[in-house]
């Protein structure tokens, strides 16, 4: 069987079983066992697959159409800010949305160097995209979960930024050293209540520390902006990413913790996602 024999047929398979992206996920999964790119198998389809691969390949498509695991636990990687990122289920997978926030920071922050804070850094997605955009800054990154840590450090050496970047396990609320120009934070934001109504794929795989905000999603933002008025710099910016529905509220809190809203981002379905605000005064 050629590769593009072997897609055409998983590909199929993720259909029958309600994969809308079958065809891409079928190419994904024959590049990861592979270790070929998927433009490869556009190109040439003459390289012969070995046993092995094939067996792992059907695997794969079939923990993918029949347990609805997420293309990027499957191939441990995903694509953020223009890189490959390694995940595994110790870490939320990184999302586009978030790419907003990394996007208006780089935007706001060019030519300088800011010191930064990235508080639940799960992959360090976002962390390790700015440091490699601002190419003298420092930063750190903390994490609740050591696991995700480890994963984040390995990403971070990837991608030539470990020799200035701190990884530390800690809770936001027992973390209070240094001050920051930029705090950035995407916190667990989904009321736990919610939990049940998220897709399969998520529910079932992501892990729910990275999740859970607690009764009203607001759990963790609220420790990350008590805090962040502690040990951010004065004029430093607070890049928050939040949950839909919760800019009111949200923006509150920032209010009654000294923080001034300088802007918020949109996502791509016109959902509240992300807001800035500075601290003008303790
Ligand atoms: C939504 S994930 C974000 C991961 C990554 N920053 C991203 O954007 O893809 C939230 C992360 O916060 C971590 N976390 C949860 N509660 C925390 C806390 N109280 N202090 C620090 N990190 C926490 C979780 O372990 C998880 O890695």
């Amino acid at each position: 069987m050629t590769p593009n024999e072997l897609i055409t047929k998983g590909s199929n398979f993720l259909k029958q079983n309600n994969i809308k992206t079958h065809m891409l996920d079928s190419e994904l999964i024959l590049s990861s066992v592979t270790g070929k790119q998927r433009e490869d198998f556009l190109l040439k389809d003459d390289f012969k697959l070995n046993l092995k691969q094939i067996k792992s390949f059907n695997d794969l498509i079939s923990r993918r159409a029949l347990l609805k695991e997420p293309i990027a636990y499957l191939t441990n990687k995903k694509e953020f800010w223009s890189i490959k990122f390694n995940v595994d289920k110790a870490v939320l997978i990184p999302r586009p949305e978030t790419e907003i926030l990394v996007e208006k920071i780089i935007k706001y922050y060019k030519g300088r160097n800011p010191f930064i804070l990235d508080i639940g850094t799960g992959s360090g997605c976002i962390i390790i995209s700015l440091l490699r955009e601002f190419k003298k800054s420092k930063g750190i990154a903390i994490d609740i979960s050591n696991k995700a840590l480890n994963i984040a450090k390995r990403n971070s050496i990837n991608y030539d930024t470990f020799d200035r970047l701190k990884f530390i396990n800690s809770s936001i609320s027992t973390f209070d050293r240094f001050k920051f120009d930029i705090i950035v934070s995407n916190p667990p934001y989904i009321a736990q209540h919610q939990l049940k109504n998220l897709d399969k794929d998520i529910k079932n795989f992501e892990p729910k520390i990275a999740l859970n905000g607690g009764n009203d999603g607001l759990d963790v933002v609220r420790k990350v902006i008590y805090k962040s008025r502690k040990i951010l710099k004065i004029n430093g910016m607070l890049a928050l990413e939040i949950g839909n529905g919760q800019y009111k509220k949200v923006s509150q809190i920032l209010k009654l913790n000294k923080f001034r809203e300088k802007f918020f981002i949109k996502d791509f379905r016109d959902n509240i996602r992300c807001i800035f605000s500075v601290l003008d005064h303790y």
